[in-house]
């Protein structure tokens, strides 16, 4: 297969200003940045695909998308997962139509029936025609698989960059703050019920930026929806506490008060707070101190550039590019998979009342995007530069924690470097590049200018 090499725009990299931490409007609205952005971030970084509980046997396979690209993402029958554009090589067609299925044997093109095996082979075609055509080379023909495919500790990312470094190296040491969902429990996770798909009319890195670290609009915000369900502003605990942080490595970013306050409470069942309070007591063997009251606390988090969640609240979410101004949002609710049912099904209904289209904190947030990301269609707006300059000079180098750690969970620190690596993305046309930069761990920083 054919993959698109990088090129590189530092024009567009400019318009994240690192000195005046601030960020030009144009990055939401622009059609040339959004099309850079497709080929610069979308085709070369690990994305999200599915967890591996949501494709146990061969032959289930669900549809979803890399940036605007349709994909198919189907278990073998050797037990591996394979991924491919869900797209025709005959005249470009989808050839898989629904969200999902279990223990199919193929697909087949609605067109002119072309027909597929579960590892992408071309098998038939229309019967006679291709058949005695002798210069028609079937076995050359096939659904184009993206270029490298992984997982971690159930979730599956792929790549359609053969150049792109491992999936571990992708996230480096952030894998440490993966872990405080991923692995706080020895039997691992899944995702519980089906996906909740909506739309909302915002740019896609208003969300991805909101997890990364925007605690800050938390009690402001979502304060009518938590007088709903808490009786009162969400409790964000101690936000300048020496604990409370934000920790970033290449532009993923996680942010907590290690405060034992709760997402879990926003769900409106107590019995899902003791259960998570309890858990991360379980977890101090397994996890360490910090990581295991990250659970019990106030945190967020996105994984660079378009995959968030919310560790206790346990909302996984893609906020899939659909043009400069729209989002498909795909969210999933995570549990471990040795909790109880009962627990299960509170966190389905629990992540359904708030964190879904008819979710109490979903509209408050979408709200909020799409006319941040609307007003910049004004010529005017658009040249004026956004405001990221919250807890500069945070940075406290001594932490023993992985990558770029900054005192306080109320700070721009983390969008910072979401946008610097961003820019990064941008920027660079190699690998080499883009995993030596700014937003590098400062390990590998220090080491790669030695
Ligand atoms: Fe798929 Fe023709 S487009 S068979
Ligand atoms: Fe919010």
């Amino acid at each position: 297969p054919v993959y698109p090499r990088a090129s590189s725009y530092p024009d567009f990299a400019r318009l994240v200003d690192r000195d005046k931490a601030q960020v030009d409007r144009r990055v939401f609205v622009d059609k040339a940045i959004y099309q850079a952005e497709l080929q610069q971030i979308f085709a070369r970084a690990w994305l999200f695909l599915a967890h591996e509980s949501q494709i146990p046997n061969p032959g289930d396979f669900l549809r979803t998308s890399m940036g605007e690209d349709d994909v198919i993402v189907v278990r073998q029958r050797d037990k591996t997962v394979k991924a491919f554009l869900n797209s025709c090589p005959h005249r470009g067609n989808r050839v898989c139509m629904v969200d999902a299925g279990t223990r199919a044997r193929g697909f087949i093109c609605n067109y002119h029936g072309w027909s597929f095996g579960i590892d992408g082979a071309l098998r038939g075609t229309d019967g006679k025609v291709y058949e005695t055509d002798e210069t028609f080379e079937k076995a050359q023909i096939g659904l184009t698989p993206v270029a490298q495919i992984d997982s971690y500790k159930g979730l599956i990312f792929a790549t359609f960059d053969p150049q792109a470094p491992s999936l571990e190296d992708f996230f480096g040491p952030f894998t440490w703050y993966l872990d405080i969902m991923l692995d706080n429990d020895e039997g691992g996770t899944e995702f519980v019920g089906g996906a909740i798909r909506s739309i909302i009319d915002c740019n896609w890195k208003f969300p991805a930026e909101n997890f990364v670290g925007d605690i800050l609009h938390a009690f402001w915000t979502h304060q009518s929806g938590a007088q709903a369900i808490l009786g009162g502003a969400v409790d964000l605990g101690k936000r300048y506490d020496e604990l409370a942080f934000q920790a970033s490595v290449y532009g993923h970013g996680i942010e907590s008060n290690l405060d034992k306050v709760g997402n879990t409470r926003t769900l409106g069942y107590p019995e899902l707070v003791d259960y998570v309070f309890d858990l991360s007591e379980k977890a101090r063997d397994r996890l360490g101190d910090i990581r295991a009251r990250a659970i019990g606390a106030i945190s967020s988090c996105t994984v660079f550039p378009n995959f968030s969640f919310l560790p206790g609240q346990n909302t996984f979410r893609v906020w899939h590019p659909r043009g400069p101004g729209k989002i498909e949002l795909v969210a999933w609710t995570l549990v471990n998979k040795n909790a109880p049912e009962h627990i299960k099904e509170l966190y389905r209904k629990g992540t359904m009342m708030t964190f879904s289209p008819g979710g109490v904190f979903e509209m408050d947030d979408g709200e909020n995007w799409e006319y941040a990301t609307r007003v910049n269609e004004g010529f005017v707006t658009r040249h004026q530069p956004l405001h990221y300059a919250l807890g500069l000079g945070t940075e406290d180098a001594a932490s023993e924690m992985p990558g770029h750690v900054h005192r306080g969970s109320l700070n721009d620190a983390n969008q910072r470097l979401f946008y610097t690596r961003w820019a990064e993305f941008m920027k660079y046309d190699n690998w080499t590049d883009l995993q030596n930069g700014e937003t590098a761990p400062p390990v590998r920083r220090a080491q790669a200018a030695e």
